[in-house]
């Protein structure tokens, strides 16, 4: 805490390497550390303020995926952060308890750096009852995943969209000693381009708490929750004294693939004790989450995803492709017209899905969504507020998240005024 009385974080930036058992020592990028980076946290209200020093010999920049924050905090490519130079933004922490992520984005070459490790969770809390009632030890119950598929190859992390072989929070083939009778898993999907489909081995039914921005209103049972590159769920899962499931990820029930070679993984081995301790019964009601009233929204508008183009156009950083008030509620109709796959990423706000291909959208997406998934040949209607930040000098971002999609140019800019 600083004299302004602000939580303090700092990330270093830095060159580091890592032998992830197999494929020997291999070269990597991490925060604080040779890959991945710590994981933030703060609770809503509170002020903080990142020093993001750049260690690299590589101009980058740090993100705040999910988060409320004004645009000259966002850390996207407007702020690009020099090698040997500190950026440090400060903001107030005020939207509801969510998984967030961080990451660079720095223009042109956001894939090579996350994929390299440079990336972390940025966990926020409320005083939600629910958050009191689910599993929430760090660590013990309550369990981050960071789940990445690589190409490992001769020392370096290839600079592939896909890879073989999947990491877990920077570990290859990881295990779980599980003490409680259930326990909350922090997926993210922090791949360069991957679809996974995430579910237990035995196809046990699972319950889906929370989303990108959130806890949804009321639990979801699932057997499989899908998840793009970006995308967060919290799921509570069930377990029995002495028992062994794994995690697995599935390929996504849709066409458009491009992530060819292995497409089943093993993410978590999961080991119950031999007695478990009893947490966590997930409460029937978790959030309240008002619903946006389209009949309030003012303004309607078309993002056409094709190709690596949005509308036709690619990433100008000079060029302002959308304009929004301050205060308004605005509908987004964003219509995938290609072939593949890709999904839409929308920077300070949490928006809520209205419609997907027209119909009512499924209860996994009844909360606060940043990143949403579309297939081919797909179309979500979703509405978004902009509030409580302008600046007219300075956009946000919105993009496909699929990280060689977003570095090719399907990125747009969009100020509040
Ligand atoms: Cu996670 Cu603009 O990105
Ligand atoms: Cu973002
Ligand atoms: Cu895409």
């Amino acid at each position: 805490i600083d004299a302004a009385g602000r939580r303090v974080f700092n990330l270093h930036a830095q060159r580091g390497s890592r032998d992830f058992g197999i494929e020997g020592t291999t070269r990597t990028m991490g925060f604080n550390g040779d890959y991945l980076g710590p994981t933030l946290r703060a609770r809503r209200g509170e002020r903080v303020r990142v020093n993001v020093v750049n260690n690299l010999r590589q101009e980058t920049s740090v993100h705040w995926h999910g988060m409320h924050l004004p645009a000259n905090c966002d850390g996207g490519p407007h702020q690009p952060v020099r090698p040997g130079a500190t950026w440090s933004p400060a903001w107030t922490i005020d939207q509801p308890a969510a998984t967030l992520w961080y990451h660079p984005h720095p223009h042109g070459h956001t894939r090579e750096h996350v994929n390299q490790g440079l990336a972390g969770l940025f966990i926020l809390d409320d005083d939600e009852s629910a958050q009191r009632v689910l599993p929430h030890d760090y660590g013990v119950d309550d369990i981050p995943l960071i789940v990445q598929d690589k190409a490992l190859h001769k020392g370096e992390i290839r600079d592939h969209d896909t890879g073989d072989l999947l990491l877990v929070n920077g570990t290859y083939g990881p295990y779980l000693d599980v003490r409680t009778d259930r326990v909350r898993l922090r997926l993210l999907n922090a791949s360069v381009s991957r679809t996974f489909a995430f579910g237990l081995a035995d196809e046990r039914p699972v319950q889906l708490v929370a989303t990108d921005g959130g806890l949804l209103p009321e639990p979801v049972t699932v057997t499989r929750i899908r998840l793009s590159p970006g995308e967060r769920a919290e799921l509570v899962v069930p377990f029995q004294a002495g028992e062994r499931v794994v995690l697995r990820s599935f390929p996504p029930a849709t066409s458009g693939s491009f992530d060819g070679g292995k497409d089943r993984f093993d993410v978590l081995e999961l080991r119950a004790a031999a007695r478990l301790r009893h947490v966590g019964t997930v409460p029937k009601v978790l959030a309240d989450v008002p619903r946006l009233d389209p009949a309030t929204a003012a303004v309607n508008r078309d993002f056409r995803l094709n190709g690596t183009n949005i509308n036709g156009d690619k990433m100008d950083l000079d060029r302002i492709d959308t304009v929004v008030e301050k205060g308004t509620t605005e509908i987004w109709t964003v219509r995938n017209t290609d072939g593949q796959r890709h999904n839409f990423h929308v920077h300070d706000v949490q928006f809520q899905v209205l419609s997907v291909d027209g119909g009512e959208p499924p209860a996994e997406l009844g909360g606060w969504k940043d990143t949403v998934f579309l297939p081919p040949k797909s179309e979500l209607r979703i509405i978004l507020r902009f509030a409580d930040y302008a600046d007219p000098d300075m956009p946000y971002m919105y993009h496909c998240h699929l990280l060689m999609h977003e570095d090719n140019g399907m990125m747009g800019q969009f100020v509040v005024v």
